[in-house]
């Protein structure tokens, strides 16, 4: 458990040889372009440079820093090398170099949601972590997953054998029949990992620029090292990797040429503080909370469906040149909650028409006031047109 505020290319000489299980870095990325920012709690100025004279001197940097690792690293060990689309070609031509072609484990793409109205081009989602080994015996915790929606789970549950020709066949008993096998593993852990960026308010968020997600290191260090093996990050920033570390019972180093980085590191790892994500928790699906007569109501009129919003549930784009937002009356709402829901997550957004559908008689009267000041339009559901119909 070392926090050691220095220049890695010196530090790590004084670390002894064959002594770190997993060393993980996220290096400045050439990116020539200054950081800085707030933490926004402490008022604390956090900032580093990525600004080089010439990539030549930037790679010396980091070629110094992978000899020096691929030293300390035991035989079982292994590194991972966070990087992005400035320098990830030249970084893997040296990973190559000082740990060997054959010790290429996997390339990480870390992909993330991230909306911009970027300039012309791809909107950049994602980062690259390259994962060597020191030598052919590192060390490998298989992460097993969930099969893909998509996966057919009964063909996945018969056993399968080698037929006379080398073909993979169901296995079948006696009778003719496949032998089913209840023991479903799921699907190792791919090299594509979706993982949120923090988001600015999670309370994960230190202020320091470039932090990586907790959550992120956590996985890396599950999958390439064991409890009580050391961890060892020589650009350590906010202390990410040294906080998972801990979370996970492994020892640690953390070097970092900037103070304030490491006054930030100890102090993370005191208070803990780490955001639950609801994506990886719960998944993707977990987003959308559209009921079924939901979704097929705004299908039938065309309206993209939004989630996580109690005042709208969709909109439709097709009708005029501005998008018309649709708010569906739930069961247990009246025609009056709802309109006020609606026109809540409209304000001060300027719509020129808002749709509320009514989908039952849970009705107050007076809606003329809010009608009026804001272009609502109350449509009757289907459902409800033809229960009136049939009850007249
Ligand atoms: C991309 S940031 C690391 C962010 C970190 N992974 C996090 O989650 O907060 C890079 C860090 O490298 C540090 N750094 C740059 N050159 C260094 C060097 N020669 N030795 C040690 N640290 C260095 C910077 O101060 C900065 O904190």
């Amino acid at each position: 458990m070392t926090l050691i505020l220095g220049n890695s290319v010196l530090e790590l000489k004084k670390i002894q040889t064959g002594t770190v299980d997993l060393i993980y870095l996220d290096p400045p990325f050439f990116s020539q372009k200054d950081y800085a920012s707030n933490s926004g709690t402490d008022n604390k100025n956090y900032a580093f440079s990525d600004k080089w004279n010439s990539l030549d001197e930037y790679l010396t940097l980091i070629e110094n820093i992978l000899i020096e690792s691929h030293r300390i690293l035991k035989d079982t060990g292994s590194i991972f090398l966070h990087c992005d689309k400035y320098a990830s070609h030249y970084l893997r031509c040296l990973l190559d170099k000082t740990f060997g072609m054959k010790n290429f484990q996997s390339e990480i793409i870390w992909s993330y949601k991230r909306w911009s109205n970027s300039k012309k081009g791809l909107l950049n989602n994602h980062q690259n972590i390259y994962f060597y080994s020191k030598t052919n015996d590192f060390y490998f915790n298989t992460i097993m997953c969930d099969y893909s929606p998509s996966t057919n789970i009964d063909q996945i549950m018969q056993l399968r054998e080698r037929s006379n020709t080398g073909k993979t066949i169901y296995k079948l008993d006696e009778s003719g029949k496949p032998i089913l096998t209840n023991s479903k593993k799921g699907v190792p852990l791919s090299d594509v990992w979706d993982i949120p960026f923090l988001n600015p308010k999670a309370k994960e968020r230190t202020g320091y620029p470039t932090q990586k997600p907790v959550i992120l290191l956590e996985r890396i260090i599950e999958i390439a090292s064991k409890e009580n093996d050391l961890v060892l990050d020589p650009f350590c920033g906010s202390g990410t990797t040294l906080l998972a570390a801990k979370r996970k019972n492994r020892k640690y180093i953390g070097i970092d040429i900037s103070e304030s980085a490491i006054e930030l590191s100890q102090k993370r790892l005191s208070e803990n503080i780490v955001t639950n994500s609801e994506l990886m928790n719960n998944g993707r699906n977990s987003y959308i909370t559209k009921k079924d007569k939901e979704l097929s109501i705004l299908n039938s009129i065309s309206a993209v469906p939004v989630q996580r919003n109690r005042g709208i549930d969709g909109f439709i784009n097709n009708l005029t040149s501005k998008p018309i937002p649709v708010k569906i009356q739930k069961q247990t709402e009246t025609i009056n909650d709802a309109l006020d829901l609606l026109i809540q997550a409209t304000n001060g957004k300027y719509y020129e028409d808002l749709v509320l559908i009514r989908t039952n008689q849970l009705q107050k009267q007076n809606l003329f006031d809010s009608i009026l000041n804001n272009k609502v339009h109350i449509v009757d559901s289907a459902d409800l047109l033809i229960q009136s119909a049939v009850c007249k």
